[in-house]
């Protein structure tokens, strides 16, 4: 028999060793090598390249047919994609387990307006399964085709039968070639798994979705090996407990890494969420402390989120400090900048932040919101809830200006907001009427100009 072929891989980065390594020379991460078996293809299981390859002048290429983007029935789907589905792309979407990655990309299936042929392989689930999901979903798609089927060889086999105009694969950790005798899920198998799908697609012009799934440190398995060859990387995020479900583009080589889809979990499946800020703001008329609305910008838009806070003498010995989609040592240097520059007596206090909606703020101009909740609940006075905050709060206690300022003022404005706190260093002549412009420069201003203290 012949001896069997192996080596080791990283499952971190996918870098290759002869030998067993404690620490990736690529990556540096510790412990990360396997051993897998691979088999050298022979030469009558290698790829015979039945599309030679030629040089073209690149004026020559004519772009018009290839470049007609196609419509997925989705709009968040076809805003987050750069404008719709590229032929011949590979997009893979990343997420953690029960998220929604397969109601997704079902969803898509049967929702395409203009009855394409799909084929969707899963790997996971049964025929029955999917029915049920789609069942669930409420929609139907007359040439949606779902097999059971994780070897490679047998798809493509399928794919010369049913002749698809869109492939959906669930997921790309179940896959297995011939070629190669590792384990699905192993690093190399990924590889060989998307290269054969990515000859595919830029072959044929045909889309292939991926359904990738994440490790525990929350990156994609077989991250780095993946997103060399795909187009696109999407990235599902949200919080199980809440209905709200983000989709991130983490690269596009079609259009922009800024956009960002919202979708909110139902009993039917995903619902798209045009107006984001309505439900991010709870709605509430009377007098409750501890709130700061901000005006943030994720993606492309501009949506207002609550911040929550809550300050209460502290029990212990040491103060807590809890936060919940805001990051917890940018919440330390807040309150830092609040007991230093404000002179706030917040070294005793524990102190509890929110964002509501399970979502995550990244943008540094919910700062001033998170402040003003903070001052809010410290001395127990209440903002008024038409007002709201676009800021950035720097060491030495200094509101600094944010970027594309005029956005997020529009949209307070069409939320109904009378007054909006921004940085006095913001350019001055803002031309927009029916809102009140504060202009801040320091957070012991914002004391001053909130509450009169
Ligand atoms: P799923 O799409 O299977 O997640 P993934 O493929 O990312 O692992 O399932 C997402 C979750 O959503 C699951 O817990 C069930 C729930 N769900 C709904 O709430 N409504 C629905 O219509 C469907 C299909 C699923
Ligand atoms: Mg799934």
């Amino acid at each position: 028999m012949a001896k069997l072929k192996t080596t080791f891989f990283c499952q971190n980065c996918g870098t290759q060793s002869a030998t067993w390594v404690g620490k990736c020379k690529n990556c540096g991460e510790w412990n990360t090598y396997v051993e897998e078996v691979i088999q050298t293809p022979s030469a009558a299981n290698k790829q015979t390249h039945k599309y030679h390859s030629q040089a073209v002048r690149i004026q020559e290429i004519d772009s018009t047919q290839n470049l007609q983007r196609i419509d997925s029935g989705i709009e968040e789907v076809n805003r987050i994609l750069g404008g719709g589905i590229v032929p011949g792309s590979i997009v893979l979407l990343g997420g953690e387990p029960g998220i929604g990655k397969s109601t997704l990309l079902l969803q898509l299936a049967l929702s395409l307006p203009t009855a394409m042929t799909v084929l969707y392989v899963s790997g996971e689930e049964s025929e029955l399964q999917l029915k049920m999901r789609a069942d669930r979903i409420n929609k139907t798609n007359k040439n949606c085709f779902i097999i059971n089927e994780t070897n490679t060889q047998n798809i493509f086999q399928h794919i010369d039968n049913i002749q698809p105009q869109l492939l959906i694969i669930d997921s790309i950790q179940t896959l297995q070639t011939n070629t190669i005798e590792s384990s699905a899920g192993s690093i190399s198998q990924i590889r060989e798994t998307t290269s054969e799908l990515q000859r595919f697609a830029k072959t044929t012009s045909i889309p292939v979705f991926l359904i990738g799934h994440i490790t525990k440190d929350g990156s994609l398995a077989g991250p780095k090996v993946l997103e060399h060859i795909v187009d696109v990387v999407l990235q599902f995020e949200g919080d199980r407990n809440y209905g709200y479900r983000i989709v991130r583009a983490i690269k596009n080589r079609f259009g922009s890494v800024a956009e960002l889809a919202i979708f909110e979990m139902q009993q039917t499946g995903l619902r798209e969420v045009s107006n984001p800020s309505e439900i991010l703001i709870s709605q509430h008329n009377e007098d409750v402390n501890g709130i700061g609305i901000a005006a943030t910008i994720e993606g492309l838009r501009p949506f207002l989120i609550e911040t929550q806070a809550l300050v209460t003498p502290a029990v212990y010995g040491n103060p807590q400090r809890s936060s919940t989609g805001f990051d917890l040592r940018r919440l330390g240097m807040l309150l830092a900048v609040l007991e230093k520059k404000c002179g706030l007596k917040v070294n005793t206090k524990d102190v509890y932040l929110n964002i509501t909606g399970g979502i995550h703020v990244d943008d540094p101009a919910a700062d001033l919101a998170v402040v003003a909740a903070i001052m809010s609940s410290l001395f127990d006075i209440t903002i008024d809830y038409k007002t709201c905050f676009a800021g950035e709060v720097g060491l030495s206690g200094e509101i600094r200006p944010v970027s594309r300022v005029e956005q997020r003022i529009n949209e307070a404005k069409k939320l109904g907001f009378s007054n909006i706190f921004i940085s006095s260093n913001n350019s001055k002549d803002i031309a927009i009427s029916g809102i009140n412009i504060v202009r801040v420069s320091k957070v012991a201003n914002l004391l001053k100009k909130l509450f009169q203290l």
